[in-house]
């Protein structure tokens, strides 16, 4: 039986318009308007859509940081409250990296001492260090890179530390918000594909975001398709791309990049 790992329950969450906060009166939209999505163990979930559908949104709540105004999530079929049991829990096993990697990467620590104050959270002393470099061997990097501060990395590099970082507290779900968007196309592959390689020999079960439908398709089992803050369609990937149901997501599918993945 599929285990659900999390998911959304009638998530909403609404933000001032421009307008609104211009003449400071209460005019406000739903960036993310009820959505129910549920991601189950093994089977990677893609979120597609166009800029400022609400995509960072949704997953930003998914991952605990920031509160809807209504709905819930649900981890592991529990209610995410700061104060419950499953909390920190929770906290361990859904992970973000983020579309940038200078977002999650301090400038004044070398990548050790950044995968340190991880891992010392999870690890006795003495394993801090073989821990991260196994982190490294994970993430196509190697134990001299530890020495290193984000400034004498590439991009592809930073962004592969960031998933190190990501993996540290080995959890069970990775939350990726346009994880190669920012990088050379000559990188983006080869992020995926360690994307994909985390899948098959370390168990992570992905949310990978992005406006292209190619690249969800590509590592993801199940899209989500979202528009104006709704999911508009939810189905497995070959459906998707295949037999859309819905005009928009003919639209993201004819303006994909199938075929160069
Ligand atoms: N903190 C915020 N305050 C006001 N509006 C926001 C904020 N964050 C996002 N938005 C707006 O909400 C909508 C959805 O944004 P976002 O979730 O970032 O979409 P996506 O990730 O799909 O591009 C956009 O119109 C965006 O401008
Ligand atoms: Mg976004």
């Amino acid at each position: 039986m599929s285990i659900q790992l999390l998911s959304a329950d009638r998530i909403t969450k609404h933000y001032n318009t421009y307008e609104g906060a211009f003449k400071k009166s209460a005019l406000t939209f739903a960036a993310v308007d009820d959505v129910s999505l549920t991601l189950f163990k093994g089977e990677s979930m893609g979120i597609a859509g166009q800029s400022g559908c609400g995509k960072t949104t949704l997953v930003k709540i998914l991952a605990g940081i920031i509160t809807p105004d209504s709905g819930s999530v649900l981890y592991k079929n529990t209610p995410v409250r700061k104060r419950s049991a499953v909390y920190p829990e929770y906290r361990l096993n859904v992970q973000m990296v983020f579309q940038n990697p200078d977002q999650s990467l301090n400038p004044r620590l070398t990548v050790e001492s950044a995968l340190k104050d991880l891992l010392i959270k999870r690890f006795s002393r003495k394993e801090v260090y073989n821990e991260a470099v196994r982190l490294m061997e994970i993430t196509g990097l190697s134990e001299e890179h530890l020495l290193r501060y984000p400034s004498e990395l590439s991009g592809g590099q930073k962004q592969r530390v960031s998933i190190a970082k990501a993996l540290a507290l080995r959890p069970e779900i990775i939350i990726a918000d346009e994880p190669v968007s920012s990088l050379d196309v000559s990188v983006q592959a080869q992020i995926l594909n360690l994307m994909s390689k985390l899948k098959k020999e370390q168990g992570v079960t992905f949310i990978l975001i992005s406006h292209d439908l190619a690249v969800v398709a590509w590592l993801c089992e199940k899209i989500a398709v979202m528009q104006n803050g709704a999911v508009i369609e939810y189905a497995d990937a070959t459906d998707i791309i295949n037999n859309p149901k819905r005009s928009h997501t003919k639209e993201l599918v004819d303006a994909a990049s199938l075929g160069h993945k």
